[in-house]
């Protein structure tokens, strides 16, 4: 047996049992979650992403809507009754990079399609402050200019079905040819309004 005090005097014993303390107790809480069939098998129903709304998200990553919003509803009632019903892992195993968020400058997103029409959204990505006087979000005018070749839509997908995401031949096939064509900001809607409808199971009721 060590003695308290030959640990405490050592300091470089003391990191290393630190090290070895902390790891197995993250070992014991993460691992778990790798494997569990709750966090790792998709919900009842869930769908992928087609090939716009696929698009779509990578216009929001590349527009970074995800350091001002999360995509996760806590699981606490001021949450819900505003949201919808908390977010679940399940809901996105099919998602890479995950969107989750930790930033709220604005509200959460998660279940957010629907909420809006079309010409709602596409009026307040135009610039916030037509729809909500008050608003501090950014306005973004040049995803009504800008158009999408979809060249890299395919490649896109076949690289999320090495990831695990169920995406069949025919969906890649006819991914160019659905998203040629498109402006940025009829992607992005699309997207905004599959998020929290690609499975039924909640009912996304607000
Ligand atoms: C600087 C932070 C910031 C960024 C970046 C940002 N937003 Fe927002 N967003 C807000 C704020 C604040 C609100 C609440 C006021 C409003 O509705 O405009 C909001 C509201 C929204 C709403 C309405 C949500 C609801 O439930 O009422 C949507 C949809 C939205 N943003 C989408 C986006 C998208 C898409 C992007 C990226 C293109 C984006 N936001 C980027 C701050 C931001």
């Amino acid at each position: 047996m060590i003695k308290h005090e030959t640990i405490e005097k050592n300091i470089g014993l003391m990191i290393l049992l630190i090290i070895v303390v902390i790891s197995g107790g993250g070992l014991a809480e993460i691992v778990p979650l790798f494997f569990q069939a709750q966090t790792t098998k998709p919900i009842e129903g869930l769908r992928t992403y087609n090939a716009v709304e696929l698009e779509g998200r990578d216009i929001y990553i590349r527009e970074g809507c995800h350091v001002c919003h999360t995509q996760m509803i806590r699981p606490f009632r001021a949450e819900t009754e505003r949201y919808g019903h908390f977010s679940t892992a399940n809901e996105h195993v099919w998602e890479h990079p995950f969107l989750w968020g930790s930033k709220r400058t604005g509200p959460d997103l998660a279940r957010v399609g629907g909420r809006y029409s079309d010409d709602w959204q596409r009026a307040h990505l135009y610039n916030p402050r037509d729809v909500v006087p008050e608003s501090k979000m950014p306005a973004y005018p040049w995803l009504f200019e800008n158009k999408l070749t979809g060249k890299d839509t395919a490649a896109k997908m076949e690289t999320m079905r090495k990831l695990g995401v169920p995406y069949t031949d025919e969906q890649i096939a006819s991914a160019q040819e659905q998203v040629a064509g498109k402006y940025e900001i009829d992607a992005l809607v699309t997207y905004l309004q599959a998020l929290g409808k690609t499975h039924s199971v909640y009912n996304n009721k607000r």
